[in-house]
């Protein structure tokens, strides 16, 4: 099936572009697998000090994401649109250019979720945000806005997105298992600060 095939490698392609990895080197800030978590998303960025790279991490990875969704929707209908962004979330999770060692996937999995279903993504987002004004935890933040999607998409009815938000949130979670550990043992550093 062409259209569905295309949705998947254009997505896995615009998803694999480690842009927090480009916009750290282009600004001279030095590799940012070496700094802090050694994460390449918008996180780990600020702790470099620069808020503006790590803004321009967080919006150009959410719109690798975002776009390939919003494209293949209007082509192709829903599910070529959910597929291509399943497939973003995935090259940015394994970018075939950094040897299959890519992100986390929160900003990624936020465009993608925003796209499909823009109040669900919204709302998502004020969990992340709220959640991050009480615990200054960027991890802890996002588990809980990923987790919520699906339960929220379920609420609403649509068993598509749902199982959809349900993926996005599984990937996001396994890719957290360090940050999972130290959220456990107390050592998850604040927003902006440590590792
Ligand atoms: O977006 C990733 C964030 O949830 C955690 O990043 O660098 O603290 O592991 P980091």
């Amino acid at each position: 099936n062409t259209p569905l095939i295309a949705a998947a490698v254009i997505g896995y392609l615009s998803g694999s572009v480690p842009y927090g990895l480009l916009l750290t080197r282009a600004a001279g800030l030095g590799d940012i697998r070496s700094i802090g978590s050694g994460n390449i998303g918008a996180t780990n960025v600020l702790r470099t000090g620069n808020k503006k790279v790590a803004v321009g991490t967080l919006l150009l990875d959410a719109l690798k994401g975002a776009v390939p969704v919003l494209a293949f929707t209007a082509l192709w209908g829903r599910d070529a649109g959910l597929l291509a962004g399943i497939a973003a979330l995935l090259g940015h999770v394994f970018p075939v250019w950094l040897r299959f060692k890519g992100g986390k996937g929160v900003a990624t999995g936020a465009g993608i979720l925003l796209a499909a279903s823009w109040w669900i993504g919204l709302l998502c987002a004020l969990i992340w945000v709220a959640m991050a004004k009480i615990t200054r935890i960027s991890s802890a933040s996002a588990l809980t806005a990923c987790v919520a999607a699906p339960v929220i998409a379920l609420l609403a009815g649509d068993r598509l997105l749902a199982g959809f938000a349900l993926v996005v949130a599984l990937i996001i979670l396994w890719r957290h298992a360090d940050n999972i550990r130290r959220l456990l043992a107390g050592t998850e550093p604040r927003i902006g600060k440590g590792k």
